[in-house]
């Protein structure tokens, strides 16, 4: 067996170009899969994976689920609400206890920064990263990445604006991480208070306007502002927000060239992004949970043991 990722996927932080790179280059030919009429392949044959969300989903959980059934792994999905952990189970022992029914992976949102570190650390399965607290989100990352590929054809050289609640979110910090090893230029745009102190830290640009960093970026992907993780006193209000901060059709029309959109969703429209701009032209909103499914079997597949260069032939053995 080639492990080309190592035993787990737990952020892209600790991933090279290079295997960033295989990723995004060995879900290039699962996506043609999800087109199918019969959308499964055989390459986790075999494989029980096990699916722990203990914080909401949608959009990860289900893309998750997806792109294990494509590739023909057995799966098993569990929440906090129902399982023993409501009646005080400990995350390691629920594993262990999975384990022991013979579980190869577990798919782990949490929201606790460091639980997917935590899970790896302590049980001999794959562990994958659904996101954990505000740490990171690497499959996110790792989809907004093979979007923008997909629309810009190369990465290196390209302008990226992280827009919105950068201090709460996962997701700028896998995108930071996977957009920088890559050679993208990264900026973030947002209220002071919903920049983390230690910005200058991640060798980023800082646009205080959001129509500088709109003149400026080839893409923005647009941060969800997550109401549920501030304590109050961030932001004045939501409309005042949306007045400073929000990604509206006017600010994009103002601009000299056409700037793609991206959100990871859930989407606050109104808020953080006007309905006319989610679901405009420029938007690829929608591209990205599509390339989801993709870029999660490649890691289900690469972290199974699969050959990047038998991805292709991997897909072989289904009716079309
Ligand atoms: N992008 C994202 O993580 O969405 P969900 O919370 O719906 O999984």
């Amino acid at each position: 067996m080639t492990r080309t990722l190592g035993k787990d996927l737990l952020g892209l932080e600790p991933l090279s170009t290079e295997q960033i790179r295989l990723i995004l280059d060995t879900a290039e030919p699962f996506k043609e899969v999800s087109e199918r009429q019969i959308k499964k392949v055989p390459a986790l044959r075999g494989m029980t994976i096990v699916n722990l969300f203990f914080e909401a989903s949608t959009r990860t959980r289900i893309s998750f689920e997806f792109a294990e059934k494509r590739l023909s792994a057995d799966t098993v999905n569990v929440g906090s609400s129902g399982s023993s952990v409501q009646k005080g189970e400990t995350l390691v022992d629920t594993a262990r206890n999975l384990e022991a029914m013979r579980i190869n992976m577990v798919v782990i949102r949490h929201s606790a920064s460091g639980a997917a570190h935590f899970l790896a650390d302590r049980i001999e399965s794959n562990v994958i990263n659904a996101g954990d607290g505000t740490h990171e989100h690497p499959t996110q990352g790792l989809l907004d990445l093979l979007t923008l590929r997909d629309h810009f054809r190369t990465l290196e050289g390209r302008r990226v604006c992280i827009v919105g609640d950068v201090l709460h979110s996962r997701v700028a910090r896998s995108n930071i991480w996977g957009l920088t090893k890559m050679g993208v230029e990264v900026a973030v745009c947002g209220p002071r208070s919903l920049l983390p102190k230690d910005i200058g830290e991640f060798g980023v640009r800082v646009f205080k306007r959001i129509d500088e960093a709109i003149e400026w970026a080839e893409a923005l992907n647009v941060l969800r502002l997550q109401l549920e993780r501030m304590q109050a006193g961030y932001i004045p209000s939501l409309r005042e927000y949306n007045r400073v901060f929000g990604v509206t059709r006017e600010r994009l029309e103002r601009a000299d060239h056409e700037v793609l959109i991206m959100h990871p969703g859930p989407m606050n429209r109104g808020v953080e992004i006007d309905s006319d701009v989610a679901d405009g032209e420029q938007s690829v909103i929608l591209d990205q949970v599509t390339n989801g499914v993709a870029v999660r079997m490649a890691v289900l597949y690469l972290l199974a043991g699969g050959r990047p260069d038998l991805a292709d032939a991997a897909k072989g053995g289904s009716e079309r």
